[in-house]
């Protein structure tokens, strides 16, 4: 059955006409042109960045590795600014900046390529060296993007922490990056509070690490003691360098960054990105998707803590020569109208956001963004969750005035850049779906045996041939990196998300069908909690599921063994919660806690998640529960009626 015309949103005509891509038959020609030949593809794409030297060959497979325009040498930085300063874009805004107290910066290509350049300097005069790795935790300011692409200058491989995460969390990206050096501030904001980042890196920091230097920006002023001899201002480091800093040439494979996300062991992985595959992806996505345009206003909302912040934050635009947005702090600070009152200030011609802001947008009230002139807007984004069709409805009708087209952008960290979505000016739409792999990706829905299913039979999300922007590894963990990505589907990527195909070959993706949690668009292991709370003196095992959640797509339920003799108090189950916020940062903490005498388990001993999370869903069993150990467990936790 086909989707009668008047379910599709087609792209406004006026729309396509200025459209790289303008109509769906050219959409499909050019898709089957490079599914036939990815490189020449991806040939082309790379061919309008500057390389210093080009490439010998576009790709290198063998499977499960694979390197891109080997022989190439590239500069990311030097593409995201050099590049763009022998024209007009020289004085063009790169970035707008808001803080959430309301300061405003603007930095113009000549102004960040100077800011980067000293930023280089003052990583060279601290010792940073071509392959050291540089960890980046900082508020969403420009300091923050400066400092990533001062490490791309020189050759640095930075590792961005999120500012929510804990100083547990830092430790432990410390301990498997081994860098050494932490660039961060005093502190950011967030809902009127401050973020103590510096404190967090000062707590992460007792005991043993490879850190030599701490770089502090200062942001607040806010009271903090610094470490003679390991930390220094970022400002007085500034005035003690040179603004000339050459971009050195590097390798198309030189790693660029490690990304840290969550899979379904306790240990976060370190996705690792390089450089000239993974520039061309982002390059080529943001160009096609958001059919940029000179004089647009580009605003994507996330942390540059999130792949989402790396690709279309930073690298994706920049090397684009865009002008983007960035705003620090929280959607609904002072009150809920603060997007709506910088989108109708700045003149925001492209929004990209989540679907969990989404669905807060309209719990909020729709008179919120109805007070604004939101006209300038001509194409909408999202990313991080399948956004549900209500939501997509009221983003298209309330913000988009019912002119914006919507791009639904499927893709991964691990991905580097959006591999599935449509494009503005040619794919017809349908809330909910991402609709269409992009070019050169080869993506298909396959059973356990790895067979193709018919469309509309739900399978496993795939990808059957390398992209660009893949990741190459998990950072110093090739034995995991081909366990967790090519071992489930025989020759293929497999993404660790379900999906299923409509009967005029959309791609309807439904979430994770691993360990992997999705809570407002953030990913979380299952794993990484239950290690948490399992780290707490008075538990003895637990079990954390997800159960869908209106506002934030999925909400946390852990249940809890205790110790003997621990009693099983409110005050524990308080405690129990701020214990995982402190270990892992805020967006993990349980959204409920149930404490249970035993856990669902296998015969051969493997928690049942898939009980609880029917039990936590719906307080019901109605699946298979033949390989349970002992019954008695079920009939404890299933709340009686
Ligand atoms: O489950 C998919 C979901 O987010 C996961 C990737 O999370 P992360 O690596 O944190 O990257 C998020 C930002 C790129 C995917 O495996 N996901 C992301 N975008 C979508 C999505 N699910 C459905 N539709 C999307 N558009």
């Amino acid at each position: 059955m086909t989707t009668p015309a008047k379910y599709l949103f087609k792209p406004p005509p006026q729309f396509s006409k200025r459209a790289r891509i303008s109509s769906f038959a050219e959409y499909q020609r050019l898709y089957e042109e490079s599914i036939r030949k990815p490189s020449q593809f991806w040939a082309r794409e790379a061919g309008e960045l500057l390389w210093e030297k080009r490439w010998k060959k576009v790709l290198d497979w063998k499977p499960p590795f694979a390197q891109w325009f080997i022989g190439g040498k590239i500069n990311v930085a030097e593409n995201c600014l050099d590049r763009h300063l022998n024209g007009p874009r020289k004085n063009k805004a790169a970035i707008l900046w808001e803080g959430e107290p309301g300061e405003k910066r603007t930095l113009t290509y000549q102004q960040l390529h100077r800011q980067v350049c000293l930023f280089s300097n003052v990583l060279k005069r601290n010792g940073v060296k071509k392959g050291h790795r540089v960890l980046i935790y900082m508020p969403l300011i420009p300091e923050a993007v400066i400092a990533m692409l001062a490490c791309a200058r020189i050759g640095a491989v930075h590792s961005v922490i999120f500012g929510g995460f804990s100083a547990a969390s830092i430790q432990e990206r410390l301990a498997d990056s081994k860098a050494k050096i932490i660039v961060t501030a005093d502190g950011g904001y967030r809902r009127g509070q401050i973020i103590p980042l510096k404190r967090n890196v000062d707590h992460a920091l007792q005991g043993s690490h490879s850190v030599r230097r701490v770089i502090v920006f200062r942001r607040n002023y806010a009271d903090i003691p610094i470490h003679e001899g390991r930390d220094v201002w970022w400002h007085r480091e500034m005035e003690a360098v040179q603004a000339e800093c050459p971009a050195e040439p590097l390798d198309s494979e030189h790693p660029l960054f490690i990304l840290y996300t969550s899979g379904s062991t306790g240990k976060p992985k370190g996705i690792l990105h390089t450089t000239g595959g993974y520039l061309t992806g982002v390059y080529s996505t943001t160009k096609y998707i958001f059919d940029l345009r000179e004089e647009d206003v580009y605003w994507c909302t996330a942390d540059v803590g999130w792949i989402a912040g790396h690709s279309y934050v930073v690298y994706g635009p920049l090397s684009n020569g865009a002008t983007c947005l960035m705003y620090e702090g929280a959607p609904n600070w002072p009150e809920p109208d603060r997007f709506w009152k910088m989108i109708a200030e700045y003149g925001v011609t492209i929004l990209y956001t989540a679907p969990t802001a989404i669905r807060s947008f309209i719990k909020w009230g729709d008179h919120w963004p109805a007070r604004h002139d939101l006209s300038s807007l001509r194409l909408l984004g999202t990313v991080g969750e399948p956004i549900n069709p209500e939501a997509w409805r009221w983003y298209h009708h309330h913000i988009g005035g019912d002119r914006c087209p919507i791009m639904d952008t499927w893709w991964q960290t691990e991905t580097g850049a959006i591999l599935i979505s449509p494009l503005p000016g040619a794919t017809p739409l349908k809330p909910g779906t991402a609709t269409f792999p992009f070019f050169g990706i080869d993506a298909a829905i396959v059973d356990d045996e790895g067979r193709e299913v018919l469309d509309g039979t739900e399978g496993k999300l795939v990808l059957r041939q390398p992209w660009p922007s893949m990741l190459r590894t998990i950072y110093e963990d090739k034995k995991r990196y081909k366990k967790q990505y090519w071992s489930e589907v025989k020759g293929c990527y497999f993404t660790g998300d379900g999906a299923h195909r409509d009967p005029e070959g959309y791609f309807w993706i439904s979430g994770r069908i691993d360990d992997v949690l999705n809570v407002a668009g953030h990913r979380l292991g299952s794993a990484e909690v239950e290690s948490a709370l399992i780290a707490h003196p008075s538990v003895a095992e637990a079990a954390v599921v997800g159960r869908p959640d209106e506002l934030k797509g999925q909400g946390i339920v852990a249940f809890v063994t205790v110790r003997t003799g621990i009693p099983t108090t409110p005050a524990l189950r308080k405690e129990l919660r701020e214990y995982v916020a402190q270990q892992i940062g805020s967006i993990a903490k349980p959204d409920e806690v149930r404490f249970t005498e035993a856990l669902p388990k296998t015969r051969s001993g493997k928690i049942m998640r898939r009980l609880l999370k029917e039990i936590a869903t719906s307080g019901q069993v109605t699946g298979d529960i033949t390989t349970l150990e002992d019954f008695n467990v079920l009939t404890q936790l299933i709340p009686e009626e």
